[in-house]
């Protein structure tokens, strides 16, 4: 007989219908009552033992974490909490746990003590609900690019470029490195490494998506990106998943369109899809937030914020602006901010774009129109000379959520950028020839994927919203 899911079962109505359920033990009380969970849902199912007719060595294998298969009767349940329970009529123990070993025990553990058990965490409900809402929005990610006849693209994983220009890589090589072979200047001698020539894990896989949009118009990316940036906050990752749209004949208003849509649009469909899970996850962060003092409680509770979000309109303003508000605000003024805004051109750091969207605005917030100088080459330039046609969105309690631009699609302005960044030409040779045939406005951005999980479940450290997290000094598992 096939095995019926738990979330199936508990919205089945009981008939004494036989079944099959298996999973995991989450608790075994008074050698009577086991509550069983597969992963389908939170919510556990209740096996009644008929413990005065089992064997006492098999009882006693029933523990927390142990494996099992229970055929049995579904029937009204008599006791509360649950509508529907299993009489269970025969039970195989398919995994022993040893209850002395098992690390997940039946009460609150901590998240730190969890990421160091990552490989058993999604055993818990907190981060059964995290992956199964991760799921959710990374398969509405491309529901919403399929449904607007967007074609999904590979870009490579390993590659020879920078596309960030921010030499935060992480290099690929064969070489044995305590004696890589050396050219006659005493130099790595590359020729001779796999590729022939150095190679680097991919920060981003829009230069090559822009060669795909000129020629199927709409394409997006999925895929891992990797970053050596030594920063161990809670917002980065040096493994992380991000989404790319490019789009051909596209301004920056068009992109900023499409950004605010795709995010309301995975944000309903997890709101949709995991109703309880979110529910769950809502509950947990109001938990959290009763050990903080009251002036650093959320105003709005998840399922309020996540509601809030798709009501209201991103506020758009430009950098410039922001810089304004930011420089005039009560906060700059009283030496607030670690680090203060005295002037236009500085890069805006995660405390002012919190600050413009849970302090001034109070909503989503879409930055326009930064400094060239603080922004990447291949960003389209404004008539003013200073400024490029580029955006960020930031997010209440995330900050940047999404960055993206319209690029330079005119080749004499490409080409005199790049060169006064010192990017060679002739290693984007192929990416110049967008521009040498064909070329179009174009426009497109890059949604952290991480990033987006994190702010739908209400998780406050990004190393909980990836199975296995990559940071800094840390790549267990
Ligand atoms: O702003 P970024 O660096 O933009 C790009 O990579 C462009 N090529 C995107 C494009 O226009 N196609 O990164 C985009 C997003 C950020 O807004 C942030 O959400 C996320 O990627 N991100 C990270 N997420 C986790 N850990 C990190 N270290 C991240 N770095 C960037
Ligand atoms: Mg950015």
């Amino acid at each position: 007989m096939q095995r019926t899911r738990i979330k199936q079962l508990l919205a089945t109505t009981p008939t004494n219908q036989t079944i099959v359920v298996k999973g995991w033990v989450r608790t075994f009380r008074n050698n009577q009552f086991i509550a069983l969970n597969d992963g389908s849902t939170n919510n556990n199912i209740q096996i009644v033992v008929d413990f005065a007719n089992t064997p006492e060595a098999l009882l006693k294998r029933i523990t927390t974490g142990a494996c099992i298969s229970v055929t049995g009767t579904l029937i009204a349940s008599q006791g509360k909490g649950q509508s529907v329970e299993v009489v269970a009529t025969a039970l195989d123990i398919l995994g022993d746990s040893d209850a002395e070993k098992f690390p997940l025990q039946p009460k609150k553990h901590s998240l730190e003590f969890l990421r160091e058990i990552a490989h058993l965490r999604f055993r818990t409900n907190t981060f059964g609900a995290i992956f199964r809402v991760r799921n959710a929005l990374a398969f509405a990610v491309h529901q919403f690019f399929q449904q607007k006849n967007f074609v999904y693209m590979h870009t490579p994983i390993i590659t020879s470029n920078d596309a960030e220009g921010a030499g935060e890589m992480f290099h690929v090589t064969n070489f044995d490195i305590k004696n890589p072979p050396l050219d006659e200047h005493g130099a790595i001698d590359y020729k001779q490494d796999f590729f022939g020539k150095p190679t680097n894990l991919t920060v981003s896989g829009q230069l090559e998506g822009e060669l795909a949009a000129m020629a199927f118009g709409d394409i997006y990316t999925f895929g891992p990106t990797f970053r050596a940036e030594n920063s161990n906050t809670t917002r980065h990752l040096a493994e992380f998943w991000m989404i790319e749209p490019e789009m051909a004949f596209a301004d920056l208003n068009d992109n900023m369109d499409l950004a605010e849509d795709m995010l309301k649009y995975v944000i309903k469909y997890a709101l949709d899809t995991c109703t309880e899970d979110i529910e769950f996850l809502s509950n947990r962060l109001l938990e959290e937030e009763k050990q903080k003092p009251q002036n650093e409680r959320s105003e709005l509770t998840l399922l309020e914020k996540l509601n809030f979000c798709l009501t209201n309109n991103f506020e758009r303003i430009t950098y410039t602006q922001a810089i304004d508000i930011l420089k005039e605000s009560p906060h700059n003024k009283k030496k607030k901010f670690q680090y203060l805004v005295n002037e236009w051109g500085v890069d805006l750091q995660s405390e002012h774009e919190r600050y413009l969207v849970e302090k001034h605005f109070k909503k989503p917030v879409i930055l326009t129109d930064y400094p060239k100088n603080i922004k990447a080459f291949y960003m389209r330039q404004n008539d003013d000379g200073t400024t490029v046609r580029a955006m960020d969105i930031l997010f209440p309690g995330i900050g940047e959520i999404v960055g993206g631009s319209q690029r330079e699609e005119r080749y004499d302005l490409l080409t005199k950028r790049m060169t006064e960044m010192n990017i060679p030409l002739h290693e984007l040779d192929w990416y110049l020839d967008t521009r040498r045939f064909g070329t179009c406005p174009h426009a497109g951005f890059g949604l952290g994927f991480e990033r987006l999980v994190l702010f739908v479940s209400g998780m406050t450290n990004i190393r909980d919203v990836i199975p296995f997290p990559r940071t800094p000094k840390n790549c267990e598992f």
